[in-house]
């Protein structure tokens, strides 16, 4: 079959069971396969120095990801952008996931920011080409995903709308990794300076085509999951705060929050902030989404651009649709030119053959000729010899004339 009769795509036909396969159970098998082999993810965080980076990373995920700073160090000025990452195997309910926190310190720090995107950028591309890299080996049994799943770029509660350093780097970003734009410190800006906020941060993303990542709801069909998806759609950005103290409230409830002269924001109440959203996303319910739309949308278009850059040239064949006479006929005639590729093939072999037989008969008839050449002298020179002998003994044996017995008698006077 040629390599376009193998890529049409075959025509499924929807079947009705006559009774239990037990291909229902199939999602079991793989919750228990991930469950065994465990999950693995990595997240980036991207925000100038003091914005909350390491207090939300800590509060999202529950434990000390970030360890605890040096006093002396908090403020220090850094030459440019640093990548650093923290990872941390955590459990829940006999699941493990090995969760790596990429930090990014330095970023917007220095008077002159233009390009203090471009490590960040280097760092998320160097792990799609050590992911290739690994993908083109003989070997790929053991192949480690480091690639950026998600990126939180955290904006500072300004209450204005993004800067030109916000707009810039998600402009250079979106195209690598998934964006999840979040505002720190939620609690610095009121509720009507919230919405305004948010409201302008949206409209500049759609102006200058940002792509962040949003979640999916189309392909559920559960209403329930659908209106979560859709709540959660509409607090983006998320607008967290973030805190790693317990505190006790007047009811003698522990919280996670930050207290205040006035009171108690809680970190994981949806009325005061949308911390317990963007965790649901991240962890709960889009963290194989966010994977996925790494490896089969980002990293299939870093993948692609660079092989192309590297000389591989684009397959740009579409499948067909199916349609089965074309397909027998296809299939006829590719049968045919391979029975007449056959044949001319069988004749040059048979022809080689008989032209080979041919010439070691002409070869020993010509050996046969020439030893029969040689008999023959042989045979004539063996005549020749006993023709001689013959006449020598023929000429010893003759009969004894009178003319002999007179010279034996001395009856001839010689003198
Ligand atoms: P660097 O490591 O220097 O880049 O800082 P960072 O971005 O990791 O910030 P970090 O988490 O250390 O927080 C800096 C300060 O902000 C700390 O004093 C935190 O307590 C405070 N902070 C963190 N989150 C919040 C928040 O949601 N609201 C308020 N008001 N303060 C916060």
């Amino acid at each position: 079959m040629t390599e376009a009769a193998t890529r049409q795509a075959p025509k499924v036909a929807k079947k009705k069971l006559q009774g239990y396969v037990g291909f229902a159970n199939y999602p079991n098998q793989v919750h228990r396969r991930s469950v065994k082999k465990g999950f693995n993810f990595t997240l980036m965080v991207v925000g100038e120095a003091g914005i909350g980076k390491s207090t939300l990373i800590n509060t999202l995920f529950n434990t000390r990801v970030f360890p605890d700073k040096d006093e002396s160090t908090i403020g220090e000025t850094r030459r440019g952008v640093e990548i650093s990452s923290m990872s941390a195997e955590i459990q829940e309910n006999g699941v493990r996931l090995r969760l790596t926190v990429v930090d990014t310190p330095g970023f917007g720090d220095s008077i002159n920011n233009d390009d203090c995107w471009q490590p960040i950028l280097e760092n998320i591309e160097s792990r799609f080409d050590a992911y290739l890299t690994q993908e083109n080996r003989v070997n790929r049994s053991k192949i480690s995903d480091n690639r950026i799943h998600a990126l939180i770029y955290l904006i500072k509660p300004t209450g204005h709308a993004l800067r030109a350093i916000d707009i810039e780097f998600m402009k250079r970003m979106h195209t690598k990794v998934n964006l999840i734009p979040v505002i720190t410190k939620s609690d610095t800006l009121t509720q009507d300076e919230l919405v305004g906020f948010k409201s302008r941060i949206i409209a500049d993303i759609n102006y200058h085509g940002i792509q962040i990542f949003k979640p999916q709801w189309e392909s559920f069909e559960d209403p329930e999951v659908i209106n979560e998806n859709k709540d959660m759609l509409s607090k983006i950005p998320f607008a967290v705060i973030g805190s790693d103290k317990i505190i006790e409230k007047p009811d003698g409830n522990r919280v996670r929050g930050r207290l205040y002269p006035w009171g108690i924001i809680e970190v994981e109440n949806e009325k005061h902030n949308d911390f317990i959203k963007l965790r649901k996303m991240l962890v709960c319910t889009h963290m194989e989404e966010l994977k996925d739309v790494t490896d089969s949308i980002l990293y299939e278009n870093h993948r692609s651009q660079k092989l192309v850059t590297m000389g591989h040239e684009q397959d740009n064949t579409v499948f067909r649709e199916y349609n089965p006479t074309a397909q027998m006929e296809e299939e006829r005639s590719v049968h045919e030119a391979r029975m007449s590729k056959m044949e001319s093939e069988m004749t040059a072999v048979f022809q080689q053959k008989v032209q080979e037989k041919e010439s070691k008969l002409k070869q020993s008839e010509e050996e046969l000729y020439a030893r029969h050449k040689e008999m023959k002298q042989v045979l004539e020179k063996q005549r020749q010899e006993l023709e001689e002998k013959k006449k020598r003994l023929d000429s010893q044996t003759r009969p004894i004339t009178p003319l002999d017995k007179k010279q034996k008698k001395g009856l001839f006077n010689l003198s």
